[in-house]
């Protein structure tokens, strides 16, 4: 469980483990576009401004990911506590 910071609006939502970023954030109204849900298209990708991702993805390079900038909230989590995200 973790939580993701809205950079807009400063809103916090609790991401618990059952559950993907992109469907934490849906359930509260924030909608990310999706398309395959698992990774691979990149449909999802979000900025990331803090904290520290957990990859899942299949999409971003090795590079991509180690830059931490970046992630696809339909599969991948958090290692901090808090994520903030440019939404
Ligand atoms: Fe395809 Fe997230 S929806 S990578």
């Amino acid at each position: 469980e973790f939580e993701v910071e809205l950079r807009s609006s400063g809103r916090v939502v609790r991401v618990p483990a059952s559950l993907s970023v992109v469907d934490a954030l849906a359930a509260e109204g924030v909608d990310i576009p999706v398309s395959c849900a698992q990774g691979v298209c990149g449909t999802c990708l979000t900025r990331v401004l803090r904290g520290e991702v957990e990859h899942r993805d299949l999409y971003l390079t090795p590079e991509e990911q180690a830059a931490n900038d970046q992630f696809l909230p339909c599969c991948s989590r958090a290692r901090s506590a808090r994520l903030m995200l440019d939404l």
